[in-house]
């Protein structure tokens, strides 16, 4: 029996991590499997809804870190991880994409000798202002196990020298989910809660420091989106993070842009889905539309995911007002020169991929010791 122990903290996790869990459910005489949820997201709206919307388990442990610095919130999550991981000793720590808890719980683990399988491994955006990115870098280099969605995060960890051994293609695993969801999302009343129809109105989902810490930048992209809801009205489920900045800064949406608040799984499935256009700069959402064919405009100047960009209906348009209004006015042109075809192995099964690998090499040799009991005996062994 293989012991896996499963970590999420923040909502782009949550949709990550749903189908795995189901993959194990589904092989309960091979693995047994425990959720751990590090509280960096505690909002009902930004964690508590994905739970019920995506069918995951209530956590067997949380460690309920919450707010405050990106590194007492951090410094929290480990201490509490720590002991977890020896009371639980378990075969493997699977963390999922680049955010805060990523790192924090890979880190930990491999402090205590216990493979890390990350998902989403190799994605890069050479942006090292990004924390996402320090997340990725850090989380691939100490991970034993590198699951990635496409070729380009396997030469991207080729070229950082990890071994090639370590490194299995298993596809997205957000299109798992998306797939699984997109028949229950078509049941959400939001489109008539919001009094709109399909293809006529524009998505909007804003959050990166970059865009929204920065009081010229946040205004910038505002006015370009006013811009644009001239032409259709723009819904706009705003990030806690954003909607505080918004009110620091007195930026105010204008005319046309509607903000409500972050939306669950469903209902967000629902409304982008059904919209003219998307304007992110979510990495989530870069690949949902590509999978979906429904265009997208990345309000960033770079992307980890630049594949939705080669194969899929993605455009980095950043923050210039010009560049995203020229850009969507393409769009309600008709003229859309994106290829718009979904990559390969992003198919619905990367999850039991997944969880075929890590069976198959949960007896591997990539620690030359055994996990946590090793811990027990040198607590300070690994520095
Ligand atoms: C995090 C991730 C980012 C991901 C995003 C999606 C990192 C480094 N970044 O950014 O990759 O795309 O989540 O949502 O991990 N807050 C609330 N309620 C909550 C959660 C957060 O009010 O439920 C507040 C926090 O107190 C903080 C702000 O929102 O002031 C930002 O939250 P934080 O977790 O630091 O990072 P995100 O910007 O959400």
């Amino acid at each position: 029996m293989v012991k896996i122990l499963n970590v999420v903290g923040a909502r782009p996790n949550f949709m990550k991590m749903a189908p795995i869990i189901a993959a194990l459910d589904r092989r309960p005489n091979e693995v047994s499997q425990s959720l751990a949820h590090t509280g960096q997201h505690y909002d009902e709206a930004m964690s508590a809804v994905f739970f019920g919307d995506l069918g995951i388990p209530e956590p067997d442990i949380h460690l309920e870190t919450r707010s405050g610095t990106p590194t007492r919130q951090m410094a929290r999550m480990m201490t509490a991880f720590e002991e977890v991981l020896i009371a639980r000793q378990p075969d493997w720590v699977v963390v999922v994409g680049d955010v805060n808890s990523t790192i924090a719980c890979a880190l930990v683990a491999s402090k205590l000798n216990v493979r890390v399988a990350h998902v989403e491994a190799g994605l890069r955006s050479f942006d090292r202002e990004m924390p996402e990115e320090i997340n990725r870098v850090l989380t691939d280099q100490i991970a034993d196990l590198l699951l990635t969605p496409s070729a380009d995060a396997d030469a991207n960890l080729l070229r950082e020298g990890l071994p090639i051994e370590r490194i299995v293609r298993v596809g997205n695993v957000m299109i798992d989910t998306l797939f699984q969801q997109i028949e229950r999302a078509r049941s959400s009343t939001i489109l008539d809660e919001l009094e709109l129809r399909r293809g006529e109105f524009a998505a909007l989902t804003l959050h990166r420091p970059s865009n929204v810490d920065d009081p010229k930048s946040l205004s910038r992209i505002c006015s370009a989106v006013g811009e644009i809801a001239r032409q259709l009205p723009v819904i706009f489920p705003a990030h806690p993070r954003t909607q505080a900045r918004m009110r620091e800064f007195g930026v105010d949406a204008p005319a046309g842009v509607r903000v409500i608040a972050p939306l669950g799984y469903l209902d967000f499935l629902q409304l982008w889905s059904n919209a003219r256009m998307a304007l992110t700069d979510s990495g989530g959402l870069q690949e949902e539309t590509t999978a979906l064919g429904v265009p997208c405009l990345t309000l960033r100047e770079n992307t980890e995911r630049p594949i939705t960009i080669e194969q899929g209906t993605n455009r980095l348009v950043g923050s210039d007002p010009a560049r995203i209004i020229g850009a969507a006015r393409e769009i309600l042109s008709g003229v859309v020169p994106y290829a718009g075809r979904a990559p390969e192995l992003w198919d619905g099964h990367a999850a039991d991929r997944i969880v075929d690998t890590l069976i198959a090499r949960a007896g591997g040799s990539y620690k030359s010791s055994e996990p946590c009991a090793a811990f027990a005996a040198s607590p300070s062994r690994k520095n």
